[in-house]
């Protein structure tokens, strides 16, 4: 087995304040560049292979548009179009990639622990952009980025994570990096999709949607995973959509110039209605621009 990669981000848990706020400076330079045209080069003559052995959008694409604004080149990759549907392991498939001479392999995959596992068998770095319902770190960063560009800081603020925080590697991420950067997260949704141990993570359950929302600087939605939906927990997703989808006249009890967050995809009509995620109070494309610009920090930092 080779040495673990040295610049890989796995996990947003362990991250210090000040890694953290560092990859946001860069962001930030990043997102001049962005605007003006005139991106840093970082990583001119270094090539970049985006391993996504699950379905995405907005994560590889914008992944892609970060390492080639870089100045890298990148390989795609689909799992549906690979020699995976040949039975290649996922072990086998990384080391073939490395092998072509990249210095960054970002990957998604459905299995918890994949990136990790994929860490410990390569010498370049590792982006983990999604393992099953464990960590999302740079959709955490990116979400973490949109609210302190908007905020200026997250100390003091309650942020509300609404949904089905079981299935969510969006929610885990998010939870130690707000709370690291000072933030309350409190969590609310239906009691089978909510997982053991939150508040031994630093967060807190909430008494009522009701009064989570009355509470929230920001509420962060959660994508209802059907693909991850095996066990019965919900009874129907019309019920769902009742009892916690974000409608306007529950988005109402939000304080004035409380944020609403998405990840992407959203269900429209199940967790979040239309006129809400279309709404004044939504900064979901904000998190899509500002993901490019944190990505590209991320990369930068690692590859
Ligand atoms: N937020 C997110 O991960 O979206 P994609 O699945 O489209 O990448």
């Amino acid at each position: 087995m080779k040495p673990r990669a040295r610049h890989s981000l796995l996990t947003t848990e362990g991250m210090s304040r000040s890694e953290v706020e560092s990859l946001f400076a860069r962001a930030r330079v990043h997102a001049r560049g962005l605007e003006s045209g005139r991106s840093v080069r970082a990583l001119e003559g270094k090539v970049v292979a985006n391993l996504f052995f699950e379905a995405s959008t907005r994560t590889r694409l914008s992944f892609e548009r970060a390492a080639k604004a870089l100045g890298a080149d990148v390989l795609n990759f689909t799992a549906q179009a690979s020699s995976v549907v040949k039975g290649e392991t996922l072990m086998d498939t990384v080391r073939n990639v490395e092998a072509m001479g990249v210095a960054a392999l970002v990957i998604r995959h459905s299995a918890s622990g994949a990136a990790h596992l994929a860490a410990r068998h390569v010498r370049c770095a590792v982006v983990n952009a999604g393992d099953g319902t464990h960590a999302h770190p740079s959709q955490a960063l990116l979400d973490a980025f949109t609210l302190h560009e908007r905020w200026g800081s997250l100390d003091g603020k309650t942020v509300l994570i609404l949904g089905d925080v079981l299935h969510s590697r969006v929610a885990r991420s998010n939870l130690f990096c707000l709370t690291t950067l000072g933030a309350h997260v409190v969590f609310a949704g239906p009691p089978t999709l909510m997982p053991a141990g939150l508040e031994e993570m630093g967060g807190r359950l909430a008494p009522s949607l009701e009064a989570a929302l009355a509470e929230a600087d920001a509420v962060m939605v959660l994508r209802v995973q059907g693909e991850r939906q095996t066990a019965g927990y919900l009874p129907s997703v019309r019920e769902y959509a009742r009892l916690y989808g974000l409608s306007a006249e529950r988005a109402a009890r939000l304080r004035p110039g409380a944020v609403v967050m998405h990840p992407g995809p959203v269900n429209r009509g199940v967790e979040l209605a239309p006129e809400v995620a279309d709404g004044p109070a939504n900064v979901i494309l904000a998190q899509v621009s500002h993901g490019v610009a944190v990505r590209m920090a991320i990369l930068e930092a690692c590859a």
